[in-house]
């Protein structure tokens, strides 16, 4: 898999709610190789382990790609700081993103994000036909991306923990509802490892084709160090595969929760 890795300029940063920014980077050569569901790398002055975060947005025809994050420890802290115009230092694009191409044209696309696992799902949506989007905040504050999403989705259904905006539910509950209502061809989904657990659980029962996107530790983020395995039931047989190049992206019925 082909991967860049460069100092790239911050073209666009925008506060998307209380803590969570997003990034439009200038990176041609690396947008030119992006699809969705693959992660870029960081590297963060003052620290020595790189951040991964998943690709939100691919312009080809601008150059760009947009990430989407949240402030969580001190590297996520220190990567807010920047500004526009300054440099990030990358590796992009990284990992497996979403088989998208697997998806017959007919039937429809489920979109199933929780939290901050929502941004890829954006370019997913926007690439694929017939979508709905089920996606779960924990309250008002935190919904991230609406409007976006109604621009390229069918259906856009928000859940929240506590009934703030939509639904009062975690997303388990609007996609069953949709599962049951039959022509679904493909599940795509990121979010806590216990939802994408409940998504896996439910699109087994219904026979639905489901890939999820899963979230390790990383080290070098490039398959060199093995520092980010999953369990995975390949063929009958249990195996320990990276994260970092064998997914993120897996096959929800292969993923040993
Ligand atoms: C494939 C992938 C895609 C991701 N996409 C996004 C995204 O789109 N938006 C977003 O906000 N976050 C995303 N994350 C999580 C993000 O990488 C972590 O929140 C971030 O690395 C935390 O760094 P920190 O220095 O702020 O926190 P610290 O807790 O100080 O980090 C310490 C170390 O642990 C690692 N680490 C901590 N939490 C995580 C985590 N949840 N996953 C992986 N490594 C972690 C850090 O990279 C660092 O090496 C993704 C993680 C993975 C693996
Ligand atoms: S982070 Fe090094 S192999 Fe995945």
């Amino acid at each position: 898999m082909e991967f860049k890795c460069a100092g790239y300029k911050l073209i666009n940063k925008k506060a998307l709610a209380e803590n969570i920014y997003s990034f439009t980077i200038g990176c041609p050569d690396a947008a030119r190789l992006a699809a969705c569901g693959q992660f870029v790398h960081i590297r963060v002055d003052g620290f020595t382990l790189r951040r991964p975060i998943s690709i939100c947005e691919i312009d080809r025809r601008m150059g760009t790609l947009t990430i989407v994050f949240v402030v969580k420890g001190h590297g996520t802290e220190a990567l807010a700081k920047l500004n526009e115009g300054d440099e990030v230092d990358m590796i992009a694009p990284l990992g497996n993103g979403y088989s998208i191409s697997r998806v017959p044209e007919k039937g429809r696309v489920i979109v199933v994000g929780g939290g901050i696992g929502v941004p890829p799902l954006l370019q997913t949506a926007k690439e694929c036909k017939n979508v709905t989007a089920v996606l779960g905040f924990r309250s008002y504050g935190n919904i991230i991306l609406e409007e976006k999403f109604r621009k390229v989705c069918d259906n856009v259904i928000i859940c929240t923990d506590d009934g703030s905006v939509g639904e009062k539910a975690i997303v388990t509950a609007p996609l069953k509802r949709e599962l049951e209502k039959g022509d679904v061809s493909a599940v795509f989904s990121c979010g806590p490892t216990r939802m994408l657990e409940a998504v896996a659980e439910l699109t087994k029962e219904y026979g639905v084709f489901c890939e999820v996107s899963l979230e390790e530790r990383m080290g070098c983020g490039v398959g060199a160090c093995v520092g980010c395995v999953a369990r995975i039931n390949r063929n009958g047989d249990e195996k320990l595969l990276r994260v970092c190049k064998d997914g993120p992206v897996f096959n929800a019925e292969e993923v040993l929760f």
